[in-house]
This record gives structure tokens, sequence and C-alpha cells, in this order.
């Protein structure tokens, strides 16, 4: 059942009736047809039935968890973020809703078992197996959607997105977040300062776009993700959990690819839970030296083109000069 109605209710505010939800299982030009109608309208929606065992799922959750739980001093072992390895940053009013910790690797088996290989007080052969197991179904699960978003916009090669995955020297990552949980202590300093509706000092990850061409984004079962409504930027729609589903977000590169066709949906996390958060992202990218133009298919006269063709070396250059909230695609635009 998929039911993608923005119901105005007034100018300041909307009510999101759903976001889409797309059952993989369903009839391939029925699943095309609804996730290509996501794409236009979010830039994002949910799948169930995806296919990826909940045993595998689960191991990374237990893993992540036991990672993150560890002393400072062994989480370091996993390399300085350059960007690379682990990282922290203070979060809330001044830091006193605690850290976002992650780790980010690039989706391969070498270059993640290379950051956790130090870690002396975890089983790195069984941390780093996890996350390959998972990586390799992560890869699986973008090319069936990249291919049936291919099929769904009638491109001539249905591969024209996901021969990006496929070739060997794509930058794709993976990316775990460990948000903290909010403690008592720092909600009632929160209302102190700003009315207990603000989320605004408990933002976790701030608002931005994907710069990449698909995410894959999994969390535990605590709330925190929220979507920018396409109708309002001042509308931010909460995002159910469900450690069981898989949220999609368009990214930058498949927005320019479409010519604009699909949103890169704009998004951030809060933290508001009493429990911490924990959540894994696959960021599909091409090479470095990979061409992203609009696709001819795209371009009409009805809709000339809006970007000029980028390398991913080039995009990724904007995202180390560029605030993480701007428009960076922004600056392709002809
Ligand atoms: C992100 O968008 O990069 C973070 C989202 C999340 O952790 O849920
Ligand atoms: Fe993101």
């Amino acid at each position: 059942m998929v039911t993608t109605t923005l119901i105005p209710e007034s100018k300041e505010r909307m009510v999101l009736s759903d976001l889409p939800v797309i059952d993989l299982s369903g009839k391939r030009d029925k699943v095309r047809k609804l996730m290509v109608k996501a794409c236009e309208e979010f830039g994002f929606f949910k799948v169930i039935n995806h296919g990826v065992p909940k045993e595998i799922i689960d191991n990374v959750e237990k893993e992540s968890k036991e990672f993150f739980s560890l002393p400072s001093a062994e989480k370091q072992k996993a390399g300085p973020p350059n960007p690379l390895g682990y990282g922290s940053k203070k979060i809330g009013f001044n830091g006193d809703t605690g850290d976002l910790e992650y780790l980010l690797f690039h989706a391969n088996p070498t270059s993640i078992y290379d950051r956790i290989r130090n870690i002396s007080s975890k089983d790195s052969n069984r941390f780093s197996s996890v996350l390959s197991d998972y990586v390799d179904l992560m890869k699986e699960l973008a090319c069936d959607l990249l291919e049936l978003l291919g099929e769904g916009l009638g491109l001539e090669d249905k591969k024209t997105f996901s021969k990006f995955l496929k070739d060997s020297q794509n930058d794709s990552l993976i990316r775990l977040n460990h948000y903290p949980s909010c403690d008592s202590d720092a909600d009632q300093r929160l209302s102190i300062m700003k009315s207990k509706d603000d989320k605004s000092l408990r933002v976790g990850f701030g608002e931005h776009s994907d710069p990449q061409i698909l995410t894959i984004l999994r969390s535990n079962n605590v709330e925190g993700l929220q979507i920018q409504s396409p109708l309002d930027g001042n509308v931010w729609i909460p995002v159910k959990s469900d450690p069981s589903a898989f949220f999609i977000n368009v990214g930058d590169a498949l927005q320019a690819m479409t010519n604009g066709r699909f949103v890169s949906v704009r998004h951030r996390a809060i933290v508001t839970a009493q429990k911490s958060r924990l959540s894994t992202m696959f960021f599909v990218a091409p090479s470095l030296q990979a061409c992203i133009s609009p696709l001819p298919e795209m371009v009409t006269p009805e809709n000339p083109q809006k970007y000029r063709s980028y390398t991913w070396a080039e995009y990724k250059k904007t995202m180390y000069s560029l605030r993480l909230a701007s428009n960076r695609l922004e600056l392709f635009k002809l």
C-alpha cells in the first residue's frame, strides 16, 4: 500500500498522511512505477520485503552496538577520520547532548578490515566479516533498485545507474552512526533554553542532501530521521522507525542525471529519545573519474538541460569546501 498524498492544512503546517512504502515482493511493473513516483515527489521511500536476511541485519546492529560501547582509546584504533575511520562530534547545546560517533569505510572488505584490525578488545575478523556480508547485500539491493528505476524511467539501458556501482573503482561507502540518548538533565536545560517542541538544539546530524547516487539507510527502533517536506522547507516530517525496513534517499547525483526529475531529499537526524540510536548507511557512489551528466532521455524542449556535467571527484571537492547544509548541486546549474 502506497500513499503519497500531502494534505495542506494551512500554508504554515502540512500533514503528511504517509510516506511511500514499497513492497519489493510486488509485481515488477507496479513496483518500478511506484518507485519513480516516490523519487519524483519525495526523493525518499521505504522498502519492505527486500530479501535481506534479518540475521545479517541483526548481526550488524549487535556488532556496531558493541563497537560503540568500547572505551574511547579502543575506538580510536579504527583510525582518525580523514574522512574515513572513527570520528565523533559534540551535539546539542554546547555539546550537552553528548557525542555523535561514527565509523566510515569504503564499501569493500579490505578497507573495512584495514580499519578495524587493530581493535584488540573486539574480534576484528568477525566484525569485518559481518560488515562485508552486509555490504555485499547492500550492493545487490542497490543494483536492483537502480535497475528498477532505470526501467521505470523507460531508459533504453536499464543498467544506466547500476553500472556506476558495478564499476570496480566505485567510491561507495558504509557508515555506522551512534547517537546518544537524551538524558533528563539535558532535557531540563534544553527546556529552559527553548520551548519543548523546538528540536533545533538537539539536531544530531544537520540538514543536508546526500551527494551520492542513492543511500540505503537502516536504523534500530529509535526514531530520529526526518525528511524535509517537498512542499515547505520549514516542515520536517518524522520518519517512523522500522528496523526491519530500509529507507532509500535519492542523492544529488541521481537528481542531476534525471535532470531534476528525481529530487535529492533534504533530511536530518534529531536526538530526542531516552535510548541511543544506531543507524547504518550504504552510499552508492560512482568512481572518482565517472562523469555525472543529465541523461539525454531526460532532456526535452520542455525540460532543457539543468546541470552541467561533472566528475564525481569534482563534486567531492565541494563537500570539503561548502557547509553541510549547502545545496551543492546549485553550483552545477546551467
Ligand atoms: C545521514 O543522513 O547521514 C544521517 C541519518 C541517520 O543517521 O539517520
Ligand atoms: Fe544523509
